[in-house]
C-alpha cells in the first residue's frame, strides 16, 4: 500500500464569508491566537506523515507564501535583540524533511478545479486534501492522523465527516453510508429535504489519484462551480470510499462565529496565558 506522502492545500477562495476581514489578507492567514488557520493545518498534515505541500493558491494569496518562506530581515532583528524562542518558531514553521511549493489556480472555478490544478504535482499516488478554514482539534490524535490509520487498514478513499444540523445540509457535501461506514451517495449542499443524511463532509480528504481523471470529466454543479463532491459520486461507483466520523472538535473558521468560538477554546489552552484569558471570561460572565 502506498504512503500518504503528499497533500493539497487548496486556498484560492475569496473567503467572501468573511468580510471585510478578507478584503485584502487571505482568510487562511486569519490568526487563531497566534498562529494562521494555514499553519495548523500544515501542523496537522505534518503529524499524519505528510512531507510533500502542495498550496493552490492565486493573486491575492501571496501572504501565504511569505509566511511560510525565510524572513531574514526579521530573523536578524530578533537575533540582535535576543529573542531567542520567538525566532526558533518564527525560523522552523516546517521541518527541513518537508517541502512545499505553489502552483497558481487562476479562475475561481470551485474546490473541484483547485484541486486538479496540483495533478501534476501528486501523480500517481493517493493523497490528502485539507481545507484550512475547517480548523480541527484532535487531541493527541490530529483528525488527518486518524485518516491515515483507517486508509493503512482499508487502502479506501477516506473522508472526515460529522453529524451537522439538518437546516444546514445546504453548506456541506452530505453523505450517505452503509453499516461499515462505506459512502453509498455523496451529493454537494443539498436542501434540507433533500439530503440523504445530516452527514457533513468537513475539509479533510484521502483520495486516490483516480480522482483527477474523474474531475476532468466533471461538470460545473452546486454554485456553477466545479465540485470534488461531484467527482467523488462519479469514484464511489468503483472504488471505496470511507466516512470517518473523526474524534475531535471542528471550528468553522470560515464563519465568523466559528471563528470566534475558535479563538476563545485555543485561548484557554494556550500554555502562556490561558489561565488567565479563562479566569478573565469567568470574571466577565460572572461579575
Ligand atoms: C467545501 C466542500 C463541501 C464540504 C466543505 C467542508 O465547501 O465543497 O463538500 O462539506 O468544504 O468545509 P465550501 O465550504 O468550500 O463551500
Amino acid at each position: 500500500m502506498q504512503k500518504i506522502r503528499k497533500a493539497i492545500f487548496p486556498v484560492a477562495g475569496l473567503g467572501t464569508r468573511f468580510l471585510p476581514a478578507t478584503k485584502a489578507s487571505p482568510k487562511e492567514m486569519m490568526a487563531v491566537v497566534d498562529k494562521p488557520l494555514v499553519q495548523y493545518a500544515v501542523e496537522e498534515a505534518i503529524a499524519a506523515g505528510v512531507e510533500e505541500i502542495y498550496f493552490v493558491t492565486s493573486n491575492a494569496k501571496r501572504a501565504i507564501e511569505d509566511h511560510f518562506d525565510k524572513n531574514y530581515e526579521l530573523e536578524a532583528k530578533l537575533e540582535e535583540k535576543g529573542k531567542k524562542r520567538i525566532l526558533s518558531q518564527v525560523r522552523n514553521l516546517v521541518p527541513s524533511h518537508v517541502s512545499i511549493a505553489y502552483v497558481r489556480q487562476h479562475e475561481a472555478l470551485g474546490l473541484g478545479h483547485a484541486v486538479l490544478c496540483a495533478k501534476q504535482l501528486i501523480g500517481d499516488e493517493p493523497f490528502a486534501i485539507l481545507l484550512a478554514d475547517d480548523l480541527i482539534d484532535g487531541g493527541d490524535q490530529p483528525c488527518l492522523k486518524q485518516m491515515v490509520d483507517v486508509y493503512k487498514q482499508t487502502g479506501a478513499g477516506i473522508l472526515a465527516v460529522q453529524q451537522v444540523e439538518r437546516s444546514q445540509t445546504d453548506q456541506y457535501g452530505i453523505v450517505d453510508v452503509d453499516s461499515t461506514h462505506q459512502i453509498q451517495k455523496i451529493v454537494e449542499k443539498p436542501k434540507p429535504e433533500q439530503a440523504p443524511s445530516n452527514l457533513g463532509v468537513v475539509g479533510r480528504y484521502i483520495l486516490p489519484s483516480k480522482i483527477f481523471e474523474l474531475l476532468e470529466k466533471t461538470q460545473s454543479g452546486s454554485g456553477g462551480e466545479i465540485q470534488l463532491t461531484d467527482a467523488i459520486a462519479e469514484l464511489i461507483k468503483t472504488d471505496p470510499v470511507i466516512a470517518h466520523p473523526f474524534t475531535g472538535v471542528r471550528y468553522d473558521c470560515g464563519s465568523k462565529l466559528g471563528f470566534l468560538k475558535a479563538n476563545l477554546e485555543y485561548g484557554i489552552k494556550h500554555p502562556e496565558f490561558g489561565d488567565e484569558w479563562l479566569a478573565y471570561l469567568k470574571a466577565r460572565l460572572c461579575g
